[in-house]
């Protein structure tokens, strides 16, 4: 019996270290405010608002880097008049060549709509810019919005719908973020030199501060310690990891959904921006 129970949980500390799902993250223990002086706070193990006035935004990171995950957040942003601020929310390595995935939401004047600015960076060029507008009011209550990465994709979701999909291009000779570890990130900041109606629009201080809040982070993700993944092997081939998400791909379902997303929602391209790219469009705009 004690062979058995000892059998059982040997086994039991094998799953679970092989495992690399964390399920209701605190966010006292997963993120740390990094700027801000006071302005970003974690209000609760599930709630961290960031706040921005005229003397400053505020931002935070998450303690653990990642190489590849399914990291899901849900956020509430800025209500009113939102225009010139700017919430982002990506995953990005450090360096000069450094790997993002961005998430931007751009505010606006009251009942006008939010944009959703997304960009993919590898070894530290971006240039991949697609924009949307969101079929739901995203400052009347909380959303989920998330990111699937692994070595074949980066998938960008909202509410479990995929916006965009980002292919492993390397056989274009496009590099492809898959062996630098990064952090999540988010910040809220002023950006309206550039944000609102291509920078029209001016913040009005007298609506500060102006709040965003967080709450719900899920990470199924490889986290990368000291150069070893939680998934097991060395950082750079975590795809030997029998984890559903490393190999997930859009079924039917997904990809009729991102087209209903691409056909009505999206209203900025680079890969359809012919103007911007009078020699031809960048080699993953051809991926199948
Ligand atoms: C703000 O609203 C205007 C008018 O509807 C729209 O053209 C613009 O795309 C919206 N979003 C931003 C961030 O400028």
């Amino acid at each position: 019996m004690a062979f058995i129970s000892s059998t059982v949980s040997f086994l039991l500390f094998i799953s679970l270290s092989a495992s690399s799902s964390l399920v209701s993250a605190n966010f006292y223990d997963e993120f740390d405010i990094t700027w801000g002086d006071g302005r970003g706070k974690v209000i609760n193990p599930d709630l961290l608002t960031l706040s921005l006035d005229k003397s400053s935004g505020s931002g935070f990171e998450s303690r653990n880097e990642y190489l590849f995950g399914k990291i899901d957040m849900q956020l509430k942003l800025v209500p009113g008049n939102s225009a010139g601020t700017v919430t982002a929310y990506y995953l990005s390595s450090k360096g000069s060549n450094w790997d993002e995935i961005d998430f931007e939401f751009l505010g606006n004047l009251s009942g006008d709509p939010y944009i959703l600015h997304t960009n993919v960076f590898s070894q530290g060029k971006g240039n991949r810019e697609q924009q949307f507008y969101l079929w739901f009011d995203p400052t009347a209550d909380f959303h989920t919005y998330s990111i699937l990465w692994n070595p074949q994709r980066i998938i960008f979701s909202v509410d479990g719908t995929p916006i965009r999909e980002f292919k492993n291009a390397e056989s274009t000779g496009v590099p492809f973020p898959k062996d630098q570890p990064m952090r999540i990130h988010s910040s809220l900041w002023n950006a309206d030199d550039w944000a609102t109606r291509g920078g029209l629009v001016k913040t009005d201080w007298s609506q500060a501060p102006f709040t965003a809040s967080y709450r719900n982070f899920k990470a199924d993700a490889c986290v990368v310690a000291s150069g070893k993944s939680s998934c097991g092997g060395s950082a750079a081939s975590s795809a030997g990891n029998n984890q559903a998400w490393l190999s997930e791909e859009l079924d039917n379902t997904k990809q009729e959904r991102l087209r209903w997303v691409q056909k009505n929602y999206m209203i900025y391209n680079y890969c359809s921006d012919s103007k911007r790219f009078p020699q031809g469009f960048p080699p993953e705009c051809n991926v199948a």
